[in-house]
């Protein structure tokens, strides 16, 4: 069993910037950082290619805020968005620039270079090549790591929040507002579940996109925070509106990897298969830097009208090759290592699932509705993003909100921590089945082909429904065997994955509007951008 003050689920850059915070402005308060993976750089976060929202030449935070609020199709939060456009700025230089110091890109006469993102009114976006999230990741994990009043964890699974009433032996706290003591966490190595009470807990563990078939998430991403928390009692809101990317390569040995909007910020124009350009069908105006829930529905609809199996992305007609080179390394790296030289030829590329706007329900300081219990990044719900969240948002979101909730937690009272005695052990006696690899693969696969194939980019009612009913069925089974068998990282992931699915598909159900990336082809009416 471990205690402390702080216990942060998550380390991409919502959670370990909350950590930074927190351990920085207090050096007397203990922290721990937890991950799944084996290195605490490992998170969504790490693979963000485009970069990060600063302010560009006249530019304004009115200007950013009009912009969020029209890619998020009228359902973002305009508290929440004048927050990170006038905020966002100042915090991303005082950690990133101060703190962290970030090289981002700089212009021949050493000026901060930015770059352009779609449906963003100005250029604004600061960068790394193509590998903003990696250099900023490790930038912060290694001002984390020299923090000693900061304990990493890694290969450390959590399992499930800890929470009174549900976890607790007295009685009498039934009649106590539900509140969070930390979380129950499984040792990957030492294959053994430790009680790990906290005063206060961050959730910050990333996103779903391992959910679906075709996806630009790394394989944590599969929703465990959301499904923690909605088992927890958090106010879960917005689960119909995944957020798919318009450009992931499609190329056999590199499904799923990124092709950042930025490409097309650069000039990079959508062809068809046959070199036709057809943006301009679906939004005159914008073209291929319309919002992403528009390109993407249009790459669908170019795909599924006319059976294609990709489309083309066209840098090489309209930048220079060694430009391309030096802008794009990752990109220009990874397409070449599967035959495609973006250089001298487009690039093959499908939707795939990428950001889950939805969330645990939090307020401007990150506080959910369960005490003790915060939520930052892209499992919480800030109400930024909307039915749609504009380009380059999340990694100023993070920074927010893990710098607010950091500083929330350092003005509250600091909060009782439980006794060993208090929370029951995690019990595994009696169980001998350890846990089948192969049907926890191919319940997964099963997950994700049911999301791909009936709650992806287009839906419709009958569809949400048999995916509900599989879903549930499925959900029935796994339980059983959850209950049958020693827990690993895996069965702890299927068992989320299935809650979170069944969220998704539910709430895609129940809104029979499209709006933004949730778009229902039977929608009663309403909504906007409809294609
Ligand atoms: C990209 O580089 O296209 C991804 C950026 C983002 O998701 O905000």
């Amino acid at each position: 069993m471990k205690t402390t003050d702080v216990l942060i689920i998550g380390s991409g850059i919502a959670g370990a910037t909350a950590a930074l915070k927190l351990a920085q402005d207090n050096p007397a308060r203990h922290i721990i950082l937890i991950n799944r993976a084996s290195e605490a750089e490992e998170s969504n976060s790490r693979w963000a290619q485009g970069g990060i929202i600063h302010r560009g030449a006249d530019d304004s935070a009115e200007l950013l805020e009009k912009d969020i609020l029209a890619a998020g199709a009228g359902a973002s939060l305009p508290a929440a968005a004048r927050l990170l456009a006038e905020e966002g700025p100042h915090r991303l230089e005082e950690i990133l620039f101060a703190a962290v110091p970030i090289g981002f890109e700089r212009d021949a006469r050493g000026e901060l270079a930015y770059s352009q993102e779609a449906a963003h009114s100005r250029r604004r976006i600061l960068y790394v090549g193509d590998g903003t999230g990696a250099a900023i990741m490790q930038g912060l994990i290694a001002a984390v790591r020299r923090l000693p009043n900061i304990e990493i964890l890694t290969d450390a699974t959590a399992v499930d929040l800890i929470t009174f009433p549900h976890h607790a032996r007295d009685p009498l706290a039934t009649y106590a507002p539900v509140a969070c003591y930390g979380a129950y966490v499984f040792d990957r190595k030492g294959k053994a579940i430790h009680r790990t009470l906290a005063r206060k807990t961050i959730l910050a563990t990333g996103g779903l996109g391992r959910l679906y078939r075709n996806t630009t998430n790394p394989p944590g991403s599969r929703g465990d925070g959301l499904a923690m928390a909605h088992r927890a009692g958090a106010k879960i809101i917005n689960a119909e509106y995944v957020q798919f990317h318009p450009t992931a390569l499609a190329a056999p040995g590199a499904e799923g990897f990124l092709i950042s909007e930025a490409v097309r910020g650069e000039g990079g124009i959508l062809l068809t298969p046959e070199g036709q350009p057809f943006m301009q069908k679906y939004d005159p105006q914008w073209r291929d830097l319309a919002p992403r829930d528009v390109v993407a529905r249009a790459i669908h609809t170019e795909m599924e009208t006319r059976g294609y199996s990709y489309v083309l992305l066209d840098l090489a007609s309209h930048m220079a090759a060694e430009a391309i080179r030096a802008r794009f390394p990752n990109i220009y790296a990874e397409c070449l290592r599967v035959g495609v030289d973006i250089s001298r030829e487009p690039i093959p590329v499908v939707p795939a699932a990428h950001y889950f706007c939805g969330g645990a329900q939090v307020d401007l300081n990150g506080r959910t509705n369960i005490a003790n219990l915060y939520a930052v990044g892209e499992v919480s719900c800030t109400g930024l993003h909307g039915a749609n969240r504009l380009a380059s948002t999340s990694l100023l979101e993070g920074l927010v909100w893990g710098g607010r909730a950091a500083e929330d937690i350092l003005v509250s009272e600091p909060g009782r921590l439980p006794t060993r005695e208090e929370i029951p052990a995690w019990d595994e006696s009696g169980l001998t089945q350890e846990s089948d690899p192969a049907l926890i693969a191919g319940d997964m696969q099963t997950i994700q082909n049911i999301m791909w194939h009936y709650v992806g980019l287009v839906r419709n009612g009958e569809r949400l429904s048999r995916a509900i009913r599989e879903l549930r069925h499925l959900q029935n089974e796994i339980e059983m065997f959850y209950r049958a068998t020693k827990l690993s990282d895996g069965l702890i992931g299927l068992r989320n994955a299935v809650e979170v699915a069944l969220l998704i598909a539910e709430a895609a159900r129940h809104n029979r509007q499209s709006r933004g990336c949730h778009f229902r082809e039977d929608a009663v009416s309403g909504g906007d951008r409809l294609l």
